[in-house]
């Protein structure tokens, strides 16, 4: 193990994605599902980052007017940082609860809007982090940890 612990980054890939664009939306979540699954990461994991990387993407889709999500694979990590250029959360301690959700009926319909995504981020990461702004973009991080070869 090196000294500080991080044997530096394996791969580190950026997506950008697309507000309203419901036909590419969970290409970047496929895509960083797939890239675990050649670096061959345990299942369990592999599915925590795939809820986590869908479920961010989702909300650029649906709430933002545009963001990138990227990942950053490391020998014991994976770096998700998810970020858009607005509108922003009003009020985040809201949005991170079960089934608060400001979705809009056509998005509804379309089988979103629970008011999970958010909350499933968190219980998916080791580490989770969410900064916004009314006026501002959304920024977040997720870390979740593994150990390669194990
Ligand atoms: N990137 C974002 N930009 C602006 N608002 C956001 C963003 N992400 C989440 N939100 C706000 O937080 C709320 C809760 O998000 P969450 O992902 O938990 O639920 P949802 O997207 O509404 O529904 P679900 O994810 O279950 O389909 C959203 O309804 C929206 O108001
Ligand atoms: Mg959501």
């Amino acid at each position: 193990m090196a000294a500080d612990g991080d044997m530096g980054a394996l791969m580190s890939v950026t997506y950008d994605v697309v507000a309203g664009d419901f036909v590419r939306a969970g290409e970047a979540a496929s895509k960083i599902k797939r890239l675990l699954q050649q670096l061959g990461l345990d299942p369990g994991i592999i599915r925590r980052a795939a809820i986590a990387a869908y479920e961010a993407e989702m909300n650029i889709v649906i709430h933002s007017y545009g963001g990138r999500v990227a990942v950053n694979i490391t020998s014991d990590t994976i770096e998700m940082l998810c970020e858009d250029c607005g509108p922003g959360i009003v009020d985040i301690e809201k949005a991170l609860q079960e089934g608060y959700s400001t979705a809009s009926e056509d998005v509804r319909e379309m089988g979103f809007g629970a008011g999970m995504g958010l909350p499933n981020i968190r219980r998916s990461a080791d580490e989770f982090l969410i900064e916004s702004e009314a006026g501002q973009g959304t920024r977040l991080q997720v870390k979740i940890l593994h150990k390669a070869g194990e």
